[in-house]
């Protein structure tokens, strides 16, 4: 699989140029590395935005789009070349690289950048870019603005209007092409074996890490970039807590255990969570539980369709998990309250979903906004993943529900009449769930 042609970068700005119009120019801001403890960093995540109008992946880069300048509409500002710091840190395009690989009309030095703006600042009225996301760059931006003011002799010859890019430039994020679904497969495709192998050789006795470890060994060994998220595999109780990373324990025979893990492949998510009985088997009470957020997660995916509102979506599953919370004896009192009241959030705390693209959590859908009126449309994807988990604590509950944590979640495209599950090769009924857990032979684990 490969990464995506030049063409596409370059559609996708012709797009974004043309939406923010010849009287605008836009800046896209692609952070530096993080400083993760003492001399060493965390490895770096390229930009979304950066990628997706470019597909540079270095730190640090301003990249300017100003329709029809006549020196250059597409302009790129990255670290110089330094061979002493690359051969510490690694290659670098340089302004050179960023012309000739990147397709730049123009590229300097990224210290250079205070003394070029004004020349693609001035006579534009707006300037669009993403207040609020990089304290020190927005004072830079609005220094910009004010001296190149001061600076000029016509007062109206810099912008004097910040436009939030984020409306334009994520309404193109949201709706994937052929060839981002091509990569959105392989990302599904890769992380379903992922899952799957990590299911055959699950057995009481393991550690969770042993689990991230072979997930992550076959993210890698398939060619995914990264992980695109921290790995969750909690057993028992530990599935209860829903960002659950630590991943420390010993897998107990009659604990469920929840892997919620994707890889990122080309820099696309993917999102899959399973739940599956240590020891190959439910007991009846984790079946009910199961069966519950299975029957919702199926529902929602027939659900999906274009016109389809995310409101709708989210309180249809919202509806049916109370219900199952009431027919399990887990809540008391009638649908309508539990409804009303959000008692439902005692054991369903989170939303049915999220887009998913560049960003695991990705443009475009709000999932915590109760007022979010997004209507599904064709070329989104998303995923679903109802949950339900009681706590070990939770003296409410049946005490043999307390310690269950499970969550269903594959990832759907919205198609014209319906929805595609891409992640469908990563079993869900609960008989072919317990037929695949600890079905492989422990001594072929790789490193065995
Ligand atoms: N893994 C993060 C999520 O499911 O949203
Ligand atoms: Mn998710
Ligand atoms: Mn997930």
């Amino acid at each position: 699989m490969e990464q995506l042609p030049d063409q596409v970068f370059e559609q996708r700005r012709a797009r974004l140029m043309d939406s923010i119009g010849d009287d605008a120019v836009a800046v896209v801001v692609g952070p530096g590395m993080q400083h993760r403890s003492n001399d060493t960093d965390f490895r770096y995540r390229p930009s979304s935005d950066v990628l997706y109008l470019t597909g540079f992946r270095e730190p640090e880069a301003v990249v300017l789009l100003a329709p029809g300048h006549d020196d250059g509409e597409f302009v790129m500002f990255v670290p110089g070349r330094d061979p002493k710091h690359e051969r510490w840190e690694g290659r670098r395009a340089g302004p050179e690289g960023a012309e000739e690989n990147y397709g730049a009309d123009a590229a300097f030095a990224l210290d250079e950048l205070d003394d070029e703006i004004g020349a693609w600042l001035e006579g534009r009225d707006k300037l669009f870019y993403t207040l609020g996301t990089d304290d020190q760059f927005d004072r830079r931006v609005i220094h910009w603005m004010q001296s190149e003011r001061h600076r000029r002799s016509k007062p109206h010859s810099v912008p004097g209007q910040i436009v939030d890019l984020r409306d334009l430039l994520y309404e193109q994020r949201l709706i994937k092409s052929d060839a981002e679904l091509e990569l959105m497969r392989h990302s599904a495709q890769i992380t379903v074996e992922a899952h799957n192998l990590a299911m055959k050789y699950c057995r009481p006795g393991m550690y969770e890490y042993e689990l991230q470890a072979l997930i992550e060994y076959h993210f890698l060994r398939r060619g995914a970039e990264f992980p695109a998220y921290a790995s969750i595999v909690g057993a028992g109780d530990n599935a209860t807590i829903l960002h659950y990373t630590e991943n420390r324990s010993r897998i107990e025979e009659g604990d469920v255990v929840l892997i919620d893990a994707g890889c990122e492949y080309q820099y696309y998510a993917a999102d899959i969570t399973r739940s599956f009985p240590a020891g190959g088997q439910f007991t009846p009470a984790q079946r009910d539980l199961y069966q519950a957020v299975l029957q919702a997660q199926k529902a929602a995916i027939d659900d999906v369709r274009p016109g389809m509102g995310y409101q709708q979506l989210r309180d249809n599953t919202r509806r049916r998990l109370s219900q199952s919370l009431l027919d399990l004896g887990l809540l008391e009192g009638t649908l309508d309250e539990v409804l009303e009241e959000k008692d439902f959030h005692d054991y369903y705390p989170h939303s049915v979903g999220h887009s998913l693209g560049v960003d695991v959590h990705d443009v475009g859908l709000v999932p915590d906004n109760e007022d979010d009126p997004c209507a599904l449309r064709e070329g989104m994807v998303l995923t679903i993943e109802p949950g339900l988990y009681v706590p070990a604590d939770d003296e409410s509950a049946p005490e043999e529900m307390r310690g269950v944590g499970i969550r269903i979640e594959d990832d759907v495209l919205v198609t014209a009449d319906g929805a595609e599950n891409l992640t469908v090769g990563c079993p869900k009924e609960p008989d072919a769930v317990e037929q695949l857990v600890g079905s492989a032979d422990p001594d072929q684990l790789p490193g065995a």
